[in-house]
């Protein structure tokens, strides 16, 4: 048999889907990439000449909050126009063939853009917050709010104070509850696959050793290695949406076959 790279690795992929009763997966910023939403590292990720940590941090909010919001409006506009991409697509599909046959699955994701959701994926959790909950920084005031743009800017509390984006900054703890799910999904799953995220931070990016020290086989999907590549049965090097495409054309041909 000679496969090339692509269909040797969703023949691979398939495979491990096939089997698998518990399949945790943990997106980043990459999965969203062919939508158009930019990631944080690498080409197009900075905004203006700030890094990431320059403007998801409370500190950064305190020294200048019109700065930090400027950047999430940029964000919340591409987020809108962007839809769903094959591969928050193929996620739905991998939820619906498992939960069908009575298996366990959970997504969980670093994104705050909410494209699994809109894909119709069911059981997501959400690590760092939502782009769209706005939440006071100064009283327990929160809401969710889609309009783009924001009226007032930046938007206020009803306490007069200023609202803060609901997303979790750099020195924040995780939500507790979100947390503690994520590390029992991981810790539970046979699958663990991960797509489009550095890994470079944490605690998210503990999450696929978790599931690897407790008998997982580790699946990644990056153009790029990472320290997961370390530690993955199969690293399939390629952008997220050209290889759920690759499966879905591999799934068709199966079936022809
Ligand atoms: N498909 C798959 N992976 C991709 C694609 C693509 N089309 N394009 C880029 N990537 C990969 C890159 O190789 C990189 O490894 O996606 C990863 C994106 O990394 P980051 O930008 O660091 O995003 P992420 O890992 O989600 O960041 C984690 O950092 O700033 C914080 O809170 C923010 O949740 C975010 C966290
Ligand atoms: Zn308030």
């Amino acid at each position: 048999m000679n496969l090339s790279a692509m269909e040797l690795s969703s023949e691979q992929l398939q495979a491990v889907l096939i089997s698998a009763k518990s399949i945790c997966v943990l997106t980043g910023a990459g999965v969203s990439q062919e939508s158009g939403v930019p990631t944080f590292r690498g080409p197009g990720g900075l905004w203006r000449q700030y890094r990431p940590e320059d403007l998801a941090a409370p500190e950064a909010f305190e020294r200048n909050p019109l700065l930090v919001w400027e950047w999430y409006a940029w964000r919340r506009e591409l987020i809108q126009r962007a839809q769903p991409n094959a591969a928050h697509l193929g996620l739905v599909k991998i939820e619906e063939t498992v939960t069908g046959r009575d298996g366990q699955f959970t997504l969980l994701t670093q994104n705050v853009d909410g494209l699994h959701e809109r894909a119709g994926s069911r059981n997501v959790i959400r690590l760092h917050g939502s782009i769209w909950q706005l939440r006071c920084a100064s009283c327990a005031e929160e809401r969710e709010d889609y309009s783009v743009p924001l009226a007032p800017f930046p938007p206020r509390c009803s306490c007069a104070s200023l609202m803060r984006p609901g997303v979790v900054w750099f020195g924040e703890p995780l939500p507790e509850d979100s947390w503690q799910k994520a590390a029992d999904a991981a810790a539970a799953c046979q699958v663990f696959l991960v797509i489009g995220t550095s890994a470079l931070v944490y605690p998210a990016a503990s999450l696929p050793l978790l599931g690897k020290r407790n008998g997982a086989r580790v699946v990644e999907i990056n153009p790029d290695s990472t320290s997961v590549s370390e530690i993955a049965d199969i690293a399939v090097q390629s952008k997220a949406a050209e290889a759920f495409s690759a499966l879905a054309r591999f799934d068709r041909q199966k079936e022809r076959a």
